[in-house]
């Protein structure tokens, strides 16, 4: 099939390429001239495992980048958009989906054959049918479900393993606004053979989305929660709490074989310094501005919210416990992305702390293993001095802040080793086991 996909970002760029490897042929839009020019040139914009080698190997094949939106619909049978929809004021920013819809539907004024326009971008309950469709009849001067199928295609794809997950789907959402737009839609994904795909509505996509993502977003601040309440306590790690709570058998069935099975979703029932990214924070603030609209107040998602950004304070109060003044105090600072695997710095955790604690008069190192550039973007280079390798971070440091779960500070034992006087860990993922530290503290302890 050919497909346009409109937005060439996170989303954009894996599912374009990630389709032309699946033998479709794609052409990705962007209005950012530098986007489009790196990616024809196989330089991707964003940092993700497997992405630069399947742009490699499609480029000028099955794949191209263009600044030319009308063409790139002309020119295609589906159009899949995938703009950003910040949270912003106090509800969904549909700008950008509005813009792309209008020139949607100015490109199909000049197209004879059937379209089908889909929506991957993240969108609150309602948008594809009351947003999206009207524009694009109002630009186009032709009627959905005639000239043109509307569809709503969710995204689950996770950063940081966003190409494994694209190739290899848990479940193909599909919401459509009638059987033939449905139709074409799976025809896009028959070559994802044996995964499930759910046919529904538009507005059920878009509802399945944000349950989806106000689900692991509670869990995350549940954990939180509880791992606060246990710091609150004293005597208790929060981590011995999870560790047995996992072993419900309703969480971890049991096999007969007396084999656990760990599902990944355990992972989001463990204590930290909290959620960031483009997306859990802006979607859950705009499902319960959403409910707030239709008067269903959402006061635990509010809660969920409110924990979580709270949950980065946690960090400075162990540090204020720890040392007298954090004036002066040389901090080695571990991960600055959101989560590990990406380079991705939106509503990251580490901004609010290194923040606060340059304020505080604290003298920072930081590392992480690709985010260094998008971080100096957002937190400059003044009060913060970054270093190229993980050990450079550690020279001098009173206190090493551990803030994103990155497989090599699992090293950080070993690294510290020799070193005296021995900085104290403060393990914001509680990814290091706490026995192979002579000073550790972190979130939950
Ligand atoms: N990032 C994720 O992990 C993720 C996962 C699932 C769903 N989503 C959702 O997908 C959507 C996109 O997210 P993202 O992270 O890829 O955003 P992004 O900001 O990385 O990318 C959006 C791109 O759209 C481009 N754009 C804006 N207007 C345009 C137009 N009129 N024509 C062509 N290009 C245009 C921008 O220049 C930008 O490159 C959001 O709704 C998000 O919630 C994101």
């Amino acid at each position: 099939m050919k497909v346009s996909v409109l937005g060439t970002g996170y989303v954009g760029l894996v599912s374009g390429v990630c389709l032309a490897e699946k033998g479709h042929h794609v052409c990705c839009v962007d209005i950012d001239p530098d986007k489009v020019e790196k990616t024809n040139r196989g330089v991707p914009v964003i940092h993700e495992r497997g992405l630069e080698g399947l742009l490699k190997k499609n480029i000028g094949k099955r794949f191209t980048a263009t600044s030319d939106l009308r063409k790139a619909v002309l020119d295609s049978d589906l159009s899949m958009i995938a703009v950003g929809t910040p949270f912003k004021g106090d509800e969904i920013d549909l700008g950008y989906i509005r813009e792309v819809s209008k020139q949607i539907g100015a490109a199909l004024r000049e197209k004879s054959t059937y379209h089908v326009v889909v929506v991957k971008s993240t969108v609150v309950p309602g948008t594809t049918q009351e947003v999206v469709l009207p524009v694009i009849e109002e630009f186009s001067g032709k009627t959905a479900g005639a000239a043109f199928g509307i569809g709503m295609n969710p995204e689950f794809l996770r950063e940081g393993v966003a190409v494994e997950d694209f190739m290899s789907p848990d479940r193909i959402v599909l919401g459509g606004i009638d059987a033939r737009t449905l139709d074409v839609l799976e025809e896009l994904y028959q070559v994802f053979e044996g995964v499930d795909k759910i046919r529904t509505t538009p507005k059920t996509a878009e509802m399945i989305k944000y349950t989806s993502n106000a689900l692991l977003a509670t869990m995350i601040s549940f954990s939180n929660e509880i791992g606060n309440l246990c710091t609150g306590l004293g005597d208790i790690d929060v981590v011995d709490v999870m560790r047995a709570v996992h072993l419900d058998k309703r969480l971890c069935p049991i096999l007969p074989d007396g084999r656990r099975i760990v599902p990944q979703f355990t992972t989001y029932i463990e204590a930290g310094c909290g959620f960031g990214g483009s997306c859990f924070p802006k979607d859950v603030k705009a499902l319960i501005a959403h409910g707030k609209k239709a008067q269903q107040p959402m006061a635990l998602l509010q809660s969920v919210i409110q924990v979580n950004e709270q949950q980065p304070r946690q960090i400075i109060e162990i540090l204020n416990k720890q040392f007298r003044s954090l004036k002066g105090i040389r901090l080695a600072i571990l991960g600055l992305a959101f989560k590990p695997g990406t380079d991705d710095m939106r509503e990251s955790p580490a901004i609010p702390i290194v923040n606060e604690l340059a304020a505080a008069g604290a003298s920072m190192r930081a590392f992480d293993p690709v985010a260094r550039t998008e971080a100096e973007k957002i937190l400059g280079t003044r009060q913060i001095t970054y270093c190229e390798q993980l050990s450079d971070a550690l020279d001098g440091a009173d206190a090493v802040v551990l803030l994103t779960r990155w497989d090599e500070f699992a090293k950080l034992p070993e690294l510290l080793a020799d070193r005296e006087p021995q900085p104290l860990v403060v393990d914001g993922r509680r990814m290091i086991d706490k026995k192979k530290l002579r000073r550790y503290t972190g979130i939950g302890i």
